[in-house]
């Protein structure tokens, strides 16, 4: 069939929304037709090269759509039903699918690849030429054709432009919260960028049952969003928190302090390290550029305070438990996902919404299909 996706080239060249071949979903695969697309940042750092990927690639790993067609063997899903895409596949076999980190599935190993998991080819070409996807997935295109291992069935009445968030970005931040951060009640969290991830991060600060949450953002309507979705305390920079955040816990410091800035940077971890606690972790949630190789801190703080730095991928969260997990929390009113979409844009609107995700405009932009 022809359908059309945002495709990128070229490393630093804009999106261009073009129409495609896709072939049938083959053994194991499924074909969505999408409703709704999250701009993550992510994206962002495949077209800065930041995140290398093969190319060109379809865009988009946040998804959420209709199924249209299943290939032979597949039994988790079936035409009509309603389905998100996780950005990590999960198998349900592999040693980590088992033993409860599905966001380390070992069918991750494709990631960078982008074509599909079953036989390594492609089902998206342009002129010939094979397409790869965005983590699998390829969310910017009106159709794709998906491993079943990457389909999260939803209720059939599940609406689908917010259901699309909680393919990456509510499950990351929420996760990095509360499963790399190990918030536990009581506790005091600092959130450092309050984007798709971080905004979801302070909704999982409040699930878990903080005391105070103190985000950190240098645009001024960041500041607004985190504090209408729960932080106690906002600051502009992670330096001008420090006093902030020495006040509010009596001296003891934060207990996580999740990193979800736009760009990761290693200059800023010694920093994050002075606002965190005895026996406290610094989560890096954001993605570093490839080519950055030095983090600045002192191991002192290592030994002494036993303080941690801890990656987290996906929120540490499992696809198959924690989408559907935070999906019924939604339903009965304790997370937020409407509030989290501040624009809506057509598929040929694709670069504009990521200079609006640039120029700090958005909590979450989505390209809706409907
Ligand atoms: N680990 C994972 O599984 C995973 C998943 C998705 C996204 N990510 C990464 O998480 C990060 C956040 O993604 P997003 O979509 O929310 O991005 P975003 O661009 O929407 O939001 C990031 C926010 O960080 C703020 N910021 C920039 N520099 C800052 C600084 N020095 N101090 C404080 N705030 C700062 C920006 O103003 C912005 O509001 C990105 O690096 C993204 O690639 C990681
Ligand atoms: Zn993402
Ligand atoms: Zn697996």
């Amino acid at each position: 069939m022809r359908t059309r996706a945002a495709i990128l080239h070229e490393v630093g060249k804009p999106w261009s929304v073009e129409e495609i071949d896709l072939d049938p979903p083959q053994r194991g695969e499924v074909l969505v037709r999408l409703a709704a697309a999250g701009m993550c940042r992510s994206d962002e750092h495949v077209m800065t090269g930041d995140l290398p990927n093969r190319l060109p690639v379809i865009g988009g790993h946040e998804g959420a759509g209709i199924v249209e067609e299943v290939g032979e063997g597949v039994e988790s899903v079936r035409p009509g039903d309603h389905v998100v895409f996780g950005f990590i596949p999960s198998c349900g076999r592999c040693p980590s699918c088992v033993s409860g980190h599905g966001n380390l599935c070992d069918l991750g190993a494709h990631l960078a690849d982008g074509f599909q998991v079953s036989d390594h080819t492609a089902r998206h070409h342009l002129h010939g030429e094979d397409l790869a996807l965005m983590c699998l997935v390829g969310s910017f295109a009106e159709h794709t054709v998906v491993n079943e291992a990457t389909c999260i069935k939803l209720p059939p009445d599940a609406p689908l432009d917010v259901a699309c968030l909680l393919g990456c970005g509510v499950v990351t931040g929420w996760g990095s919260a509360v499963y790399a951060g190990g918030i536990r009640p009581g506790d005091d969290v600092v959130v450092v960028g309050v984007g798709g991830i971080g905004i979801n991060a302070v909704q999982g600060a409040v699930s878990a049952g903080a005391r105070h949450i103190v985000a950190i953002d240098p645009v001024a309507f960041k500041r607004e969003q985190a504090l209408a979705f729960g932080a106690t305390h906002v600051a502009a920079d992670l330096d001008d928190a420090f006093e902030l955040v020495r006040d509010a816990t009596e001296g003891r410091m934060a207990k996580a302090v999740i990193m979800s800035l736009s760009t990761g940077r290693g200059d800023l971890v010694a920093s994050a390290l002075k606002l965190t606690g005895k026996r406290g972790r610094v989560v890096i949630t954001s993605i570093h550029p490839v080519a950055e190789t030095e983090v600045a801190m002192s191991a002192w703080d290592l030994s002494l305070m036993e303080k941690q730095v801890v990656g987290s991928l996906f929120g540490s969260a499992s696809p198959r438990v924690d989408i559907l997990r935070l999906w019924n929390l939604h339903r009965a009113g304790q997370l937020r996902l409407d509030d989290l979409i501040t624009r809506r844009y057509r598929l040929d609107e694709v670069n504009a919404g990521y200079q609006d995700l640039r120029d700090g405009r958005n909590l979450r932009g989505i390209i809706d299909f409907t």
